[in-house]
């Protein structure tokens, strides 16, 4: 049997960020891939923070996101160092999974194992020593928020979809692991309920960090990163200046995903048919 690793990377504590050991993660720069340092503040991450990358492809948005995950410390390919509430983190963070205030999701990031997604949520509750008998159901019926094909506690995990799976994944992020920071690489076409992820992790007071080619998630975002040449470039704070842009976006994905649903569901769309 084979367990993703999501499930033994995050934290035990049962608090969101604010209120747990966690106030702040500081990552601080270090050198693109020629070697040429970068050039921005340190940026804090703080609870509730929605934070997206962006860049072309092999820009460095993956290695950035992992530098977070292994909490780098000027050993990794980029130089960088990240700092837990403006120290170097306690080396339980790093050594023991169990420990670890992270959650990374991939599109890569798969449940093998041979039971029901009952069962599976019920070992990891266990493993959490969590006495909430509901919580299981609570994890799947979040999971259904995020997405359309539903998620049941009898159905096999590794028969579930990429789109149930990283809906699940998050759920347990959220609730059952608990994890105060959720990292999140290119995601957004895995079937997931985008804008619902993201007001749902806002809600729970979670800080997240998206990994995106995708403009909606992009623009629902406090901050934006964008990397090229395996450095960060700069640091966007649209501080509102993108909201109308970004109700029009949503609206244009509305229509989209209207269209992406009568596509996959084998229809033609003509002119008449079309959904406003
Ligand atoms: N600062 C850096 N110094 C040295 N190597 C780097 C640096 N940043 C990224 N790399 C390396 O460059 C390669 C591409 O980076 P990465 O996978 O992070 O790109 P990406 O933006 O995630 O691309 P994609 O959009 O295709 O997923 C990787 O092998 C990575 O280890
Ligand atoms: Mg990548």
């Amino acid at each position: 049997m084979i367990i993703t690793q999501i499930f033994f990377s995050q934290t035990n504590n049962r608090s969101c960020m604010s209120s747990c050991t966690i106030h702040e993660i500081t990552i601080l720069p270090g050198h693109d891939k020629y070697g040429n340092p970068e050039q921005f503040e340190p940026i804090v991450i703080r609870p509730g923070d929605t934070i997206s990358i962006v860049g072309p492809t092999g820009s460095g948005k993956t290695a950035f996101i992992n530098d977070i995950e292994v909490f780098a410390q000027d050993d990794t390919s980029t130089g960088r160092t990240v700092l837990v509430n403006g120290e170097i983190p306690p080396e339980e963070f790093i050594r023991d999974p169990s420990k670890k205030p992270i959650a990374l999701i991939t599109q890569n990031t798969k449940c093998l194992a041979d039971m029901t997604v009952g069962t599976f949520l019920a070992m990891h509750v266990r493993a959490r020593r969590i006495d909430r008998p509901d919580i299981i159901t609570e994890t799947i019926d979040l999971a259904n928020q995020f997405t359309g094909e539903q998620v049941q506690a009898g159905f096999r995990i590794s028969a579930l979809s990429g789109g149930q799976t990283r809906a699940l994944m998050v759920a347990d992020a959220i609730l059952i692991s608990n994890a105060p920071l959720i990292l999140l690489d290119e995601v957004e076409n895995a079937g997931i309920f985008r804008e619902r992820v993201i007001g749902v992790l806002k809600e729970y007071c979670k800080s997240v960090i998206f990994v995106t080619h995708d403009p909606l998630v992009s623009l629902l975002s406090d901050r934006r990163i964008v990397m090229r040449h395996g450095g960060v470039e700069k640091v966007l704070c649209p501080e509102g200046r993108e909201t109308h842009i970004r109700d029009m976006v949503s609206r244009m994905d509305v229509t989209l995903c209207r269209f992406r649903e009568r596509i996959r569901a084998g229809e033609l769309l003509t002119e008449q048919g079309f959904p406003v």
